[in-house]
């Protein structure tokens, strides 16, 4: 665990292996301001030297390593470039403070403080506590599980943070507690989207979320086939067939007045009460089942249930905020694959909500174990959803690996959930679902079938499908295929799963209804 110490003295008094602090740009120039125009002079003006060779430029992206500096009782000063102060975010925090983790961590440091400066005037000291708490627990994290070979890279395993006010103290506590919180869980979705499927099966994912509910005090069901069975979930079903592995269905509960062992998990919601519903695609391994996927990048549909995972990742990190409001998760878990018993092309289904559906392609099987879930969170009092789901490659080629895909059918809503959204550093975009599409999942046999006729808008024909089953419940959906794995390293996290939409979720559950 991170041990985070804050620190009161002045930045040139404090004893570390590395003080880190950021650098604004104008004009090409780095800003030497404040303490760095203290150090400037004290080293003789050796910043302003680098500036002039262009070796300090303060541009985003760009870092400085300098060793004893002279008037400096730490080892190492590292620059970081933050670009222009006009576009600095509180978000940029996060990214500053792991990528200074990540550039001494490589360097064989494990331990460095963060210096705090000249923030945004509208920043709070302790958002920018827990910014910075959240950026090095994230860049911390570690996909190579499974090497066998000693590890060459041990993680930070201490931060001080500096430059904030003496005089908020405990609230600046408070903030270093909610960034290691919310992190934490930010990583706990990572390290479950990270697992092979041999390693997280439906059943083991389901003992994870009773482990978890059970360390935090959440409420926990999980349903067999025998119940799903007799819920008459037959798209959930139908996917699950295919396979050897038995299905599961995680619902977890959350309640402000606390979960006691032994209490009934669901309870009925009190008239009028806002019960939000977080659903989440787990399909522990995609191969297309009888529509199979050509075998190139197969490996990478072990993370088909990171949808399942942050929604697991969040009602952990809630559990501990205790928000005001009762929040349940969804999770139905399968592994979609092709066998003597699996559903084909052209099957016809009948999901929990009574809908007929025609599989035209066993490879959209996403959306049918969605259909049931939500069908099931609406039966157990949600009156607000958000699904999150690897839904669809359409989303990657509509909107790449930077933003995910939002959807809903009620724009006031996800304008609150954007508003979460760029409070925390994470970004969506909007798509539209309008009924002029429609058309495109009508089938000529049931009522509906699971892919769109024709090439275009596979995003929203997959959003559209599972409105089928929202009603006129506030919902939003998340298409998180191109951004729930880094394909490639960033200064500030590894390349691997991201833990994608956990923040916002988080944020937007604590400040639920908006
Ligand atoms: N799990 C995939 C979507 C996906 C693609 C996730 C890339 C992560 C990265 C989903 O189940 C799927 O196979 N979707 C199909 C739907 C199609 C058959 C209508 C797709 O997008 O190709
Ligand atoms: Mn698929
Ligand atoms: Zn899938």
């Amino acid at each position: 665990m991170l041990d985070v110490q804050l620190t009161f003295d002045a930045p040139e008094t404090i004893p570390t292996p590395a003080l880190a602090t950021w650098v604004f740009e104008a004009d090409g120039k780095p800003l030497l301001e404040d303490v760095l125009a203290g150090f400037d002079k004290k080293a003789g003006g050796r910043l302003k030297e680098l500036a002039d060779a262009g070796e300090l430029t303060g541009k985003s992206g760009q870092s400085l390593l300098l060793h004893d500096a002279p008037g400096l009782k730490a080892r190492r000063l590292l620059l970081l470039g933050a670009g222009k102060r006009e576009k600095f975010a509180p978000a940029d925090l996060r990214k500053l403070a792991g990528t200074a983790a990540r550039f001494l961590k490589a360097r064989g440091l494990t331990e460095f403080a963060f210096l705090l400066r000249s923030l945004p005037a509208a920043t709070a000291a302790a958002d920018a506590a827990q910014a910075a708490v959240e950026g090095v627990i994230l860049a911390n994290f570690e996909p190579a599980t499974y090497q066998t070979s000693k590890k060459d890279q041990k993680p930070i395993s201490a931060l001080t943070l500096a430059g904030l006010p003496a005089a908020e103290q405990k609230t600046l506590e408070a903030g270093v507690t909610r960034g290691r919180v919310i992190a934490d869980a930010q990583n706990f979705a990572r390290e479950l989207s990270n697992e092979p499927s041999n390693r997280l099966t439906p059943r083991l994912f389901a003992e994870r979320a009773s482990e978890m509910a059970r360390e935090v005090g959440l409420g926990i069901d999980v349903l067999e086939e025998d119940r799903l069975r007799g819920l008459k979930m037959g798209a959930f079903l139908a996917v699950a067939r295919g396979s050897e592995e038995p299905p599961r269905l995680v619902v977890l509960t959350y309640a402000p007045s606390g979960w006691k062992p032994g209490a009934p998990v669901h309870g009925e919601p009190a008239q009028g009460e806002p019960v939000l519903a977080l659903v989440g695609k787990g399909i522990t391994f995609d191969s297309g089942g009888i529509s199979i996927k050509p075998g190139e990048g197969m490996e990478k549909m072990k993370y088909d249930m990171a949808g399942g995972a942050t929604m697991l990742a969040a009602l952990r990190a809630l559990a501990r905020l205790r928000p005001k409001h009762k929040i349940i998760a969804v999770v139905p878990l399968t592994e979609n694959l092709p066998s003597g018993r699996a559903q084909k092309p052209g099957d016809v289904q009948r999901a929990m909500s009574g809908k007929s559906i025609e599989v035209i392609n066993t490879d959209a099987e996403g959306r049918l174990v969605l259909a049931d879930a939500v069908t099931y969170a609406r039966q157990l009092g949600a009156t607000h959803l958000v699904d999150a789901a690897t839904l669809t490659g359409a989303i990657v080629v509509a909107l790449g690996h930077v933003h995910a895909g939002a959807f809903t059918n009620n724009q006031e809503f996800l304008d609150a959930f954007l508003a979460s959204a760029r409070a925390v550093g994470e970004s969506f975009w909007p798509m539209p679902l309008d009924d002029d599409y429609a058309d495109n999942i009508k089938s000529d046999i049931a009522d509906l079938r699971n892919t769109g006729k024709g090439r275009g808008a596979g995003a929203t024909n997959a959003a559209l499908f599972i409105k089928e089953f929202v009603g006129d419940t506030p919902w939003i959906h998340l298409d998180i295929a191109g951004t729930a794995w880094l394909e490639e390293a960033k200064p500030w996290m590894p390349k691997g799963p991201s833990g994608i939409a956990v923040r916002t979720l988080i944020h937007f559950a604590e400040n639920f209804p908006a």
